[in-house]
């Protein structure tokens, strides 16, 4: 089996390139790969590579994920996270690939408690939510078969994160403030590459389980939460902080005036995927905690 991945460098293009390396050959590529054009900033050319590689599965991790900076810069936006899939997912469609894409809990508009459903109504907030719910609709409209993956609150140990500025920022100060009005579930790149491999294999067997899927950790929290979740572990771990988990202090998301809107609720119903693929989705602190230890 050949795999074309592209966006190879980013912390899902990452943790795939692990992930994928076993199902068969794996042709990953960046943005400026030399071997194959994969910029997403010229769609046009991207068939080619897909038409040279002939792919029996193309994943794409490439994205414009700066939320706020999409608000200036939206045509770019649109070619990154819309008009590229959509090319890409022709191509695919031309090869008899399988494609696989990701999208984001921002295609809501964050409203009420209820965890959103593959079926729930769409209402982006932003230019990067417009964006990537026209790129989910332009993958499904070119016709190859295809999986999306719909996530949120992702996070590495790789790069720069929120837990990683969090243990910065209580080291240096004596207290903080973190938003407690919005609410997700931290998602590692480890557990979406890993559950896309299975996916993947399933969906070749089977593949009338291709389609839209929610997949995040299990359970929720607000950043507020999260950053009390990681000072706690921190400080477990014998780590000198100046600001311990009851010195974060919650505010709402005013106090924090950003150029994008977010979704206040970004809770992602994932009982679809944990049924059609078998799989369940550990709780949120298992992979957060995983990570510190990796960093701390
Ligand atoms: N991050 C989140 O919290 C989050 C939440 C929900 C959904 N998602 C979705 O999950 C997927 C993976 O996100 P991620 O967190 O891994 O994002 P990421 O770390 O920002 O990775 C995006 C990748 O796209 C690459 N890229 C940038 N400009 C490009 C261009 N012109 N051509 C080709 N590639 C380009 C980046 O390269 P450089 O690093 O070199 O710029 C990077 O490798 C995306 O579809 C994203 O929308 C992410």
């Amino acid at each position: 089996m050949k795999i074309l991945l592209f966006g190879k460098g980013g912390q899902v293009g990452w943790e795939l390139q692990r992930s994928l390396a076993p199902l068969g050959d794996l042709v990953a590529l960046d943005f400026d790969s030399t071997e194959f054009h994969a910029d997403f900033s010229l769609p046009d050319a991207l068939a080619a590579t897909v038409m040279a590689v002939r792919p029996d599965v193309v994943v794409n991790a490439a994205a414009h994920t700066a939320v706020d900076k999409a608000e200036g810069e939206p045509e770019l936006a649109r070619a990154l996270n819309a008009t590229s899939p959509g090319v890409v997912a022709a191509a695919a469609r031309q090869v008899g690939a399988l494609m696989v894409h990701y999208s984001t809990d921002y295609v809501f508009d964050g409203s009420g408690e209820r965890p959103w459903k593959e079926i729930d109504a769409t209402g982006p907030l932003s230019v990067y939510g417009r964006t990537k719910l026209e790129g989910e609709q332009l993958v499904a409209a070119a016709g190859p078969r295809h999986l999306i993956f719909r996530t949120s609150w992702v996070y590495a140990a790789r790069g720069g994160n929120f837990a990683k500025t969090m243990l910065r920022l209580a080291k240096e100060r004596d207290r903080l403030t973190v938003i407690d009005d919005q609410f997700g579930a931290p998602t590692g790149a480890e557990l979406l590459a890993d559950v896309t491999a299975h996916a993947i294999r399933d969906t070749l067997r089977a593949p009338d389980k291709a389609g839209l899927y929610h997949l995040v950790a299990g359970g929720v929290t607000s950043w507020h939460g999260y950053a009390r979740f990681v000072l706690e572990q921190a400080a477990a771990a014998g780590t000198a902080l100046r600001a311990g988990p009851d010195a974060v202090d919650p505010v709402p998301t005013s106090a924090f005036p950003t150029p994008a809107a977010r979704p206040a609720n970004s809770r992602l119903d994932t009982a679809k995927l944990q049924q059609a693929f078998g799989l369940r989705l550990p709780e949120w602190q298992l992979g957060v905690g995983r990570m510190l230890r990796e960093v701390l």
